[in-house]
């Protein structure tokens, strides 16, 4: 195991009715002025901004709103949220909503307390010194950034997609009642679902040594969400599933899996390439990239692919032949991937063969050759990787 640091200062308030405590959370963080930072419009059909306006007004804090966030969110409403909070002199930022909202929101918290444009933060020309402190209100179970110290933007500069982390940007508070998740649209949450067993499988394929309990604790939360998701495709209003698959998706990315090991990240590398040619959404696109980045890999590691198809996809051990093992784990991944709706390939995503040239570019400009770590992935390998999901 190597040595670590492990920070997560978000407190974290899980149930039934929870949003309606967002006031008095915003209160003990000492907020003066609140941006509510949210997407394309989901929680005012479902009444949750509502409520979350109560909730403020009853403890007489005063807020801005700021709605529109797109999946994979772009930097031009970021640079509009930082005018705005300059403008209003507001002081916390409370995300409510995804993936897309939380990065939008601590785009803007580190933004505002930046002394230039804020995507050299992204650029890697700057680093986060200073933000404002974020709360979220979370309702869909998938990037884990309502406790993960990332954020990822696309600049519509050159549709470039660019994450970058501190632990500055951890929220304060998550607040998640799995109820919020009932209206969700069967394929966010199975893009969700996939999100989130990317986020572990970035962790389990490693070769650092002497990790059995990260392994352990990655195969449970593994388990855990897929019989969670078995029964949320056919119950979506089951509590309990809804409640497993929220708390999986914070745990899979807060860091907690991570420490003491090498992490990859190779296949959100590959990923966010499709997110942002194609505007597909994240999960869908792991779960086209990451059966073939296993396949691709599967003889870094033979019997790590072995320990997984084991322990998580329930494969009988064949001694004599380890590789088949690993390899029935991945084709097991992939039907459970179809299972749940997700797409498996390029041309279910709208993404082209012909485009690989394109994608290889901008993966250059990203994460440059080579890049990866269970794998040193070059330009060769990156390309034989969206072949094979072709
Ligand atoms: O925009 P609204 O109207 O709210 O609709 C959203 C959006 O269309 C909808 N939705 C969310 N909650 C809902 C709901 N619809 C009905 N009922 C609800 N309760 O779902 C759609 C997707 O929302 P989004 O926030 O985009 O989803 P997600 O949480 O998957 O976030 C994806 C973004 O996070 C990034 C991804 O790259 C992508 O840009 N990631 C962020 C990470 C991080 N910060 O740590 C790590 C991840 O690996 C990932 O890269
Ligand atoms: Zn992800």
């Amino acid at each position: 195991m190597e040595n670590f640091r492990f920070y997560s200062p978000t407190q974290f308030v899980f149930g039934k009715n929870t949003e309606n405590e967002v006031g008095k959370l915003v209160k003990k963080a000492k907020a003066n002025k609140v941006l509510i930072h949210y997407g394309g419009g989901s929680i005012i059909r479902s009444g949750l901004l509502g409520k979350v306006e109560a909730a403020l007004k009853k403890e007489n804090i005063p807020y801005i709103l700021l709605g529109g966030v797109q999946p994979n969110p772009r930097s031009g409403l970021v640079y509009q949220g930082i005018d705005l909070v300059k403008k209003e002199a507001i002081d916390f930022i409370l995300a409510v909503g995804g993936g897309s909202a939380i990065d939008s929101a601590k785009a803007i918290a580190a933004g505002v307390l930046y002394n230039g444009d804020f995507w050299d933060l992204y650029d890697r020309k700057a680093r986060v010194e200073k933000a404002l402190p974020v709360g979220v209100i979370l309702t869909i179970p998938a990037a884990g950034s309502e406790a993960s110290t990332a954020t990822v933007i696309t600049n519509e500069n050159g549709m470039l997609k660019r994450g970058m982390g501190s632990d500055l940007l951890r929220p304060v508070f998550a607040i998640m009642n799995p109820e919020l998740t009932f209206t969700l649209p069967a394929y966010q949450t199975s893009a969700g679902v996939v999100d989130m067993m990317s986020h572990i499988f970035e962790r389990y394929l490693t070769h650092t040594e002497g990790v059995e309990l990260t392994d352990y604790l990655c195969e449970a939360t593994l388990k855990s969400i897929i019989n969670a998701a078995r029964v949320v495709v056919h119950d979506p209003l089951n509590y309990d599933a809804r409640a497993t698959i929220c708390w999986a998706g914070t745990i899979a990315h807060n860091g907690f899996l991570g420490v003491g090991r090498e992490e990859d990240w190779s296949t959100h590398g590959l990923e966010h390439e499709l997110s942002a040619l194609y505007d597909v959404t994240h999960g869908a696109g792991l779960a086209v990239m990451f059966p073939a980045y296993m396949k691709y890999t599967v003889d870094s590691d033979i019997e790590r692919y072995r320990q997984l198809a084991i322990r998580v996809f329930g494969v009988d051990d064949n001694p004599n032949n380890p590789k088949a093992v690993a390899l029935e784990g991945i084709a097991r991944l992939e039907s459970f991937f179809n299972e749940i709706g997700m797409p498996l390939t390029f041309e279910e995503i709208g993404a082209k063969k012909e485009d690989i040239d394109k994608l290889l570019e901008k993966l250059d400009i990203n994460r440059g050759f080579p890049f990866g770590n269970f794998q040193k992935l070059s330009r060769e390998d990156a390309r034989k990787i969206y072949l094979l999901a072709c």
